[in-house]
């Protein structure tokens, strides 16, 4: 007979989930739209804010780095609030911050206000990045899980190239407050959706509530057919020895996992990939392409490659797995990376060489979107044990807004001092070490129900 274990895991991968779960997993993803909005679209609104209130440099930086150490906080705390206080209580009030930061951001009427308004706005992406990925992992069925919790990576993009295109929509009449205010709009749809949607299952039954959990089972599957899940959930919870305390997150058990989702949050960083959201069109104008407009429309073309890599990730990832993906997109990251150093080594620049540079540019992005963008934020919300996964994956996700804070903050200062290339270089012989960590330690979870992953944390099997 076969593993009663691997029989619930077949059966929940097949689980015929109604169409609830979908709708659940897309309010939620709104999340991750503005977190990608409220990243991306402060490079196109900061010329015309400077103008307004004649910012300093230090201002400005201030205005552009105080969102990364609000999501850095935000994260962290907004794991550990939605382990207490639900995940579908700590989206609502996700979304009440990301109005309130738009708003006082779009009326601020010195450059106070703006920045007590970012420091707003970042606390709400902090909370969305560890919240988010939590709440659909654990409304999703297993065979389901990876594309639906890379909606919040699809959502992000999607949110960055919308940034791109509405600074380049208001660029005329140079209206920061409508690029800085529209984010109300997603944020209250992102509200009024998780009012009315339902809390995650997991959270109820770790509470005790199996009532509410079997609930919300029945609504999300679509089907009465939910006591193996249920049961299975159930079991875990029992046999876990984690009491949901934060020293709980350095038990011998949980440690292995804990690196994994720190290292992974810092290679998603330090590979460079928000040197290229954040200043495309800067390295662009280098690379040759000297007309703004010309540069501008370079970098929506790689905000457009970003969203639709995503969407072929999301294709594959439940298909072929996780680690494949993982290890395919990181080696192509190594040699664009190689290439786009090279080609600012070259002596002559402009005419094809800005091509090759923009078209490097284009790759390294699309390996990007297969690999560690969407497959970071869904391992850490798969590999905790659920008493302590909202806090877990909020270190996991603190850690990636410190190391966004560190790499934002030095790329300039990098390119300066060792020139574009040796800074390209720098962050190949980085993606070679998060090629080598992956390869090593990451596990593959596809297809698995979170209580089978949890397992085999416990019984110290490894997971791939
Ligand atoms: C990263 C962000 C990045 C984005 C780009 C996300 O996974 O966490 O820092 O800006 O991908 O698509």
């Amino acid at each position: 007979m076969s593993d009663p274990r691997q029989r619930t895991a077949e059966a929940a991968g097949r689980t015929p989930s109604g169409k609830f779960v979908y709708v659940a997993a897309a309010f939620a993803a709104l999340g991750g739209l503005l977190f990608g909005y409220d990243t991306g679209v402060i490079s196109g609104a900061l010329i015309f804010i400077q103008k307004t209130f004649a910012l300093s440099t230090f201002h400005q930086e201030l205005v552009v780095s105080v969102v990364l150490v609000g999501a850095c906080a935000g994260a962290l705390s907004g794991g550990r609030l939605a382990d207490r206080f639900g995940r579908r209580g700590m989206l609502i009030f996700t979304a009440v911050t990301f109005i309130a930061g738009a708003l006082i951001c779009a009326m601020s009427t010195n450059v106070t206000m703006l920045i007590a308004g970012r420091a707003i706005v970042g606390l709400g992406i902090g909370f969305a990045s560890s919240t988010v990925p939590l709440y659909i992992s654990e409304v999703s069925p297993a065979g389901a899980r990876g594309w639906q919790v890379s909606l919040f990576q699809f959502a992000i993009t999607v949110g960055i190239l919308a940034a791109y295109l509405v600074d380049y929509a208001f660029a005329g009449s140079g209206n920061w407050r409508w690029m800085l205010g529209l984010a109300v709009v997603p944020g209250a749809a992102l509200g009024l959706g998780m009012l009315a949607l339902p809390e995650s299952p997991r959270w109820h039954a770790q509470r005790g509530d199996a009532r509410k959990a079997r609930e919300v089972l029945v609504k999300v599957r679509g089907t009465d057919n939910v006591d193996a899940e249920l049961r299975d959930i159930e079991t875990t919870l029992t046999q876990s020895r984690e009491r949901g305390r934060i020293s709980d997150l350095w038990r011998p058990e949980v440690r292995m996992a804990m690196v994994i989702g720190i290292g992974l949050a810092i290679f998603q960083q330090v590979t460079g990939i928000n040197t290229v959201i954040y200043y495309a069109p800067k390295i662009i104008q280098s690379a040759g392409i000297s007309s703004a407009s010309g540069a501008i429309l370079a970098t929506a073309g790689i905000g457009l490659v970003n969203v639709v890599m995503t969407i072929v990730s999301m294709w594959l990832i439940d298909r072929v797995g996780r680690r494949p993906l993982l290890l395919v997109g990181i080696a192509g990251m190594i040699v664009s990376l190689g290439v786009l150093g090279y080609a600012f080594y070259a002596p002559t620049h402009g005419g094809s060489f800005a091509a090759v540079a923009v078209v490097t540019l284009m790759c390294y992005v699309a390996m990007f979107a297969i690999s560690l963008g969407p497959i970071f934020w869904l391992l850490i919300a798969e590999i905790y044990p659920l008493k302590i996964r909202g806090s877990a994956e909020g270190v996991a996700a603190g850690a990636n807004w410190a190391a966004n804070f560190v790499v934002s903050l030095t790329f300039l200062t990098l390119v300066e001092t060792v020139g574009a290339s040796w800074s390209f270089w720098l962050y190949a012989a980085l993606a070679v070490a998060a090629w080598v960590f992956s390869f090593i330690l990451v596990p593959e979870t596809k297809g698995r129900t979170l209580e089978e992953i949890e397992a085999s944390w416990r019984t110290n099997k490894s997971v791939a």
